[in-house]
């Protein structure tokens, strides 16, 4: 297995046809890494994970349009697949790159993953279908890519409590490995989406990562997290004067192991997941806190 440094010959495939073929004659272990491309250094740290844990890498870059609803920012998604490909290169055995037509002969599919109830709650309220969109184009991208593991960021949350529940509930034969959110210099959450921020957006930006570092400080009391979360959407939190540009869609606390609300009397992990609008970008941020008292 390789532990560091750009020493893999990079191929890059457009049809699933190539991929299969590359695919079958790689041996050992395979991991993939999925993206929408617009690949940032967050995404060279789950390239890194899969390195450390697999002999070979497959990224996937496809803006994937079953995740988009209607007047969502899919047709502005950055895309940049020479500049993803020269960051890369050397990185991981395989990039595929498909077309739309490609991916989706008949766009939408005639079938598709639906993925419950965890999929209409929090960012799936706001973003109708999102999640079913997701499910739909990761289950595709494992049958694609058949890996042992497949490495995804903590940022989305619930992302990836649905991408390990698809897997669970589904009986796919992979294991999910996350990886920590990777933050700028500042704090902001590494993101694709980022690019869209004004100089002074990304200002109003960091009350999202001052707000995780705020319910990390009242951590382990549960009550002190939620204060520090109520204060945040109701915009009188004391950390962060340059909140007023960021709107908050929600700040949550709720059990990682289920997704729903913490009770008043849950101890333990807690998860604090943040989403809001900057300049018109919807950014989102989370992390584990322990609550071990009320
Ligand atoms: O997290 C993302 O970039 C996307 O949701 C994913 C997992 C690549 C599916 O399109």
């Amino acid at each position: 297995m390789t532990e560091t440094g750009s020493n893999r010959t990079t191929t890059v495939v457009r049809t699933k046809q190539h991929l299969r073929e590359r695919r079958a004659a790689m041996d050992g272990t395979v991991a993939v890494v999925m993206t929408m491309g617009s690949l940032h250094e967050g995404h060279l740290m789950l390239i890194e994970r899969a390195r450390e844990l697999a002999d070979h890498v497959i990224l996937t870059d496809f803006v994937n349009p079953l995740q988009f609803g209607p007047g969502e920012d899919f047709d502005a998604y950055p895309r940049d697949l020479e500049g993803d490909l020269a960051m890369v290169d050397g990185m991981v055995d395989l990039v595929f790159a498909p077309a739309t037509e490609e991916m989706y002969p008949t766009l939408p599919p005639m079938v598709s993953v639906t993925a419950g109830e965890i999929a209409t709650l929090y960012e799936g309220a706001s973003r109708p279908g999102h999640f079913n969109g997701v499910a739909t184009v990761v289950t595709k991208l494992l049958n694609l890519t058949t890996p042992d593991i497949a490495v995804f960021g903590r940022k989305d949350a619930q992302q990836l409590a649905i991408v390990q529940s698809l897997v669970n509930d589904l009986d796919l034969p992979v294991r999910i490995e996350p990886v920590d959110i990777q933050r700028e210099p500042e704090g902001l959450a590494r993101s694709s989406r980022n690019l869209f921020l004004s100089e002074e957006g990304r200002g109003h930006a960091l009350g999202l990562s001052a707000t995780i570092a705020a319910a990390r400080e009242a951590a382990p009391s549960l009550s002190g997290v939620l204060r520090v979360l109520e204060q945040a959407t109701s915009g009188t939190a004391p950390y962060s004067p340059r909140t007023a540009g960021l709107r908050f869609d929600y700040a949550l606390a709720l059990d990682p192991a289920t997704l729903r609300l913490v009770a008043p009397d849950h101890r333990g992990p807690t998860l604090v997941m943040l989403a809001g609008w900057v300049d018109g970008t919807r950014l989102l941020d989370a992390a584990v806190v322990q609550t071990t008292e009320p």
